[in-house]
């Protein structure tokens, strides 16, 4: 399996850490671009260096590289994933406005029909966020909140992010074992 992955500059940062973490684990190979914002969240929400970050990825490119290869929609892919994904990426995407490349690899996802999932993170959200969501989604692509769950009762935070890489391994028919399953109520 092969995904392109978009790490951009929302809070959470460490989503997209853990992603391509488990990615590298199960074997998935990752196309990762990461924003100039990411970069900057990344430094201010962790301790991880963006060095570290690039190392989990198969490949790196640049977000100004636009004549990199998930410009063009004849580089075969399973998808993508945009994790953390900020208002501005989204309102990129769902514009079809691409001068990065991390918008052109997501529209390309799109026009060729593959699964685009935005790992969103607001809050609150205003009517202009809620309109590119639907834009999106009416695109195509799926809405997939950071929107922790507490079901599964998690007693750190890596047991939240697991949750959420979890529920996107899910969208994409990835096998895994992040998080225990709903099995109704225990009586
Ligand atoms: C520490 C920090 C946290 C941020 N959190 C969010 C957030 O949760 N959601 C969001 O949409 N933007 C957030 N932003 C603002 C974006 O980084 C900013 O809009 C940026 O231009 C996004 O660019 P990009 O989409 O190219 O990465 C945050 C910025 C910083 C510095």
């Amino acid at each position: 399996m092969k995904l392109v992955v978009g790490l951009s500059g929302g809070s959470g940062i460490i989503y997209g850490v853990r992603f391509l973490e488990v990615l590298r684990e199960l074997g998935v190979e990752s196309h990762l671009i990461f924003t100039a914002a990411a970069k900057k969240t990344l430094v201010l929400e962790t301790d991880y260096t963006v060095s570290q970050v690039e190392s989990l990825a198969t490949r790196v490119y640049g977000v100004g590289d636009i004549a990199a290869p998930p410009s063009s929609g004849s580089f075969k892919t399973d998808g993508m994933v945009v994790i953390p994904c900020s208002m501005k990426t989204l309102a990129g995407i769902a514009s079809g406005y691409s001068d990065n490349l991390l918008l052109r690899a997501a529209d390309v996802t799109l026009k060729e029909r593959r699964p685009l999932i935005l790992v969103l993170r607001e809050t609150p959200l205003n009517i202009i966020h809620i309109q590119n969501m639907l834009r999106a989604a009416q695109a195509g692509a799926v809405i997939a909140p950071a929107m922790p769950a507490f079901y599964h009762r998690p007693k750190t935070i890596e047991d939240l992010l697991n949750h959420q890489v979890g529920k996107v391994l899910d969208l994409l028919g990835v096998e895994h074992n992040l998080f225990e399953r709903w099995k109704g109520a225990k009586q």
